[in-house]
């Protein structure tokens, strides 16, 4: 099947690339700049140029295409405005990617996050909460998804709060580079909260099985490490930076203060039963081994 993939060039999106060219699946890749059409190039794919807000460019890449998958988001995470314009930008490109696939019944996959559920697990059939910083972007999934009854396959894959490789990426990474940019690995609330987590590379595995099996209209849960303790995270962080490990107030942490300050742990069982997906990469307090000083 050849596939248009946004985002191919990102922390998830280069393993999900490699992926797919390893199973057979030609990709076009999105590209924004030359040095990402040259990173594609070099991974085997084809390229298309052109930007999120390019939604002409979007429709021709689906066109080209017998399955999409939408990783692309610019990480805009300093303030709310900027959040919420980043939001805005997906919501837009999705629903031009979406319009396009129309009766055809094909397939796009879309990213979401795993939602949070008070005093337990959430899981594959718990809905997307519609309050917060992210709400946006819950509703334009939810709009997606949608399409399933207008003759396309669609499913979300959602994703933990860290998705890493390398000891980086996601709510993880963004605690390591504050940690780095003010000198104290810092948390939000007690620490006793929980994150969950995936591997990119079995992230990436799951993907190409929801593109290639999942019915129309499925949510699936992408979590290897069902919670982390935010404490953890942040006392590993700490001592591979060689800095004091410290709560701080959730506000240092921007729009996404709230959400990091929650007890969120996600759980997979559905997902690697029916798909028979196993995650067998690092887990995240293994993987943020891998940080540098
Ligand atoms: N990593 C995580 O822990 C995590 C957790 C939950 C959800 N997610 C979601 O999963 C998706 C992928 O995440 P990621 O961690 O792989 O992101 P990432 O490493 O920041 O990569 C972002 C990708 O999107 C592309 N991109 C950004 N803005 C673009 C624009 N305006 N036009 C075209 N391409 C653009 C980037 O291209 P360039 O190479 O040109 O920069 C890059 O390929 C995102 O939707 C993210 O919100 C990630």
């Amino acid at each position: 099947m050849r596939v248009f993939v946004t985002g191919g060039t990102g922390t998830i999106g280069t393993p999900v690339v490699a992926e797919l060219l390893n199973s057979g699946h030609p990709v076009l890749g999105l590209a924004r700049s030359e040095s990402s059409a040259q990173t594609l190039k070099h991974a085997g794919a084809e390229v298309l140029r052109g930007e999120l807000t390019d939604l002409d460019v979007l429709r021709a890449g689906v066109a080209q295409s017998e399955g999409v998958i939408s990783l692309a988001f610019s990480p805009n995470y300093d303030t709310p405005e900027g959040l919420a314009a980043a939001i805005t930008e997906e919501s837009s490109a999705m629903a031009a990617m979406g319009e396009e696939l129309i009766g055809s019944d094909r397939s796009i996959v879309i990213t979401s996050g795993t939602p949070w559920v008070a005093g337990r697990a959430s899981t594959e059939q718990d809905p997307l909460p519609l309050v917060g910083p992210v709400a946006g972007r819950a509703q334009s999934v939810n709009a997606l998804l949608g399409l399933a009854s207008r003759g396309v396959r669609t499913a979300a894959v959602r994703l933990p709060r860290t998705v890493h490789n390398e000891g980086k990426g996601g709510f993880a990474g963004l605690l390591a580079e504050q940690a780095r940019r003010t000198g104290a690995a810092g948390y939000p609330g007690d620490g006793t909260q929980r994150w969950p987590a995936v591997h990119a590379l079995d992230a990436a595995v799951l993907f190409r099985l929801v593109l290639e099996s999942a019915p129309p209209r499925t949510a699936w849960h992408a979590v290897a490490d069902e919670g982390d303790m935010v404490l953890d995270i942040a006392t590993v962080v700490g001592r591979r930076l060689g800095l004091r490990v410290q709560s701080v107030p959730q506000e240092n942490f921007g729009p996404f203060g709230p959400i990091f300050a929650m007890d969120q742990p996600a759980s997979s069982a559905h997902t690697r039963v029916t798909l028979r997906w196993q995650p067998t990469h690092p887990s995240l307090l293994e993987d943020l081994e891998n940080i540098q000083p």
